[in-house]
């Protein structure tokens, strides 16, 4: 069993506010950026990487690249606007079949147990992505009023990696090109297929490092696994 990744990581990371890269803060002296790769790198089951980025950020990521000793990146390959063509743009390189990976960078937290068991359900079903059961009550408000109160219990919050059959992504993305389809993930591409995308449980430390505080989350994880 084994994988290829894209790891989308050409975002500006507004929400963060570091004015630059939010990939390129450190957590514990290491950048964001490079705990994400570790996982990967150290994964012997990961034939490879494509790492999308953002020009302004080539320099820096090369040198890191080099630093950290991370030698499965198969390329660098410039970002879109949007997350969707910045993966389209490392999905267009690989020419191999097998499972793909999507993971952004932005989530350093990921396992690599729980990276098999996704790319294993997805070596059996074509589809399979990785969320964790919604803790909070869920309700759906339109104009600052509570229409209706979802039922939790068939609410997932959905995180990355994603893992897909090489062909089957591609069809998707470029239907979803075709149908000017803007999905918020790349399971939602897929879906737009009506091929079936199968759950497997992850974490709930498998956090995405959004705003300024996620950095206070993300100093605790790493604690809590050193010890
Ligand atoms: N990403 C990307 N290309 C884009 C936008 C996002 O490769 N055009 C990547 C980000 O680098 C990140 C992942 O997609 O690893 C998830 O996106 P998000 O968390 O939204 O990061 P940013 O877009 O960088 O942050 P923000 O939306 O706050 O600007
Ligand atoms: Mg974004």
């Amino acid at each position: 069993m084994t994988y290829q990744v894209i790891i989308p990581a050409a975002g500006l990371g507004k929400r963060m506010q570091a004015g630059k890269n939010k990939l390129l803060l450190e957590i514990n002296d290491i950048p964001v950026l490079v705990h994400t790769l570790r996982v990967f790198e150290e994964d012997e089951a990961c034939s490879g990487i494509i790492l999308a980025i953002h020009p302004q950020d080539e320099r820096e990521i090369s040198a890191l690249l080099k630093k950290y000793l991370i030698s499965k990146v198969l390329s660098l390959v410039p970002g879109g606007d949007e997350r969707q063509h910045s993966i389209y743009n490392a999905l267009k390189t690989v020419k191999t079949d097998g499972i793909i990976l999507v993971h952004d960078a932005a989530r350093p937290f990921i396992r690599k147990d729980h990276i098999h068991r996704l790319t294993q359900k997805a070596e059996e079903t074509g589809a399979a992505i990785m969320g964790v059961p919604a803790k909070d009550t869920m309700k759906k408000v339109i104009n600052g009023v509570v229409m209706e109160t979802v039922e939790r219990s068939s609410l997932w919050a959905v995180q990355t990696p994603q893992a897909f059959r090489v062909s089957l992504l591609k069809k998707a993305y470029k239907t979803a090109e075709k149908d000017k389809f803007l999905g918020t993930d790349d399971a939602s591409l897929v879906e737009q297929l009506d091929h079936p995308v199968s759950i497997v449980e992850g974490d709930y430390d498998n956090i995405k490092l959004t705003t300024p505080e996620d950095l206070y989350f993300a100093e605790a994880i790493i604690k809590k696994r050193e010890k």
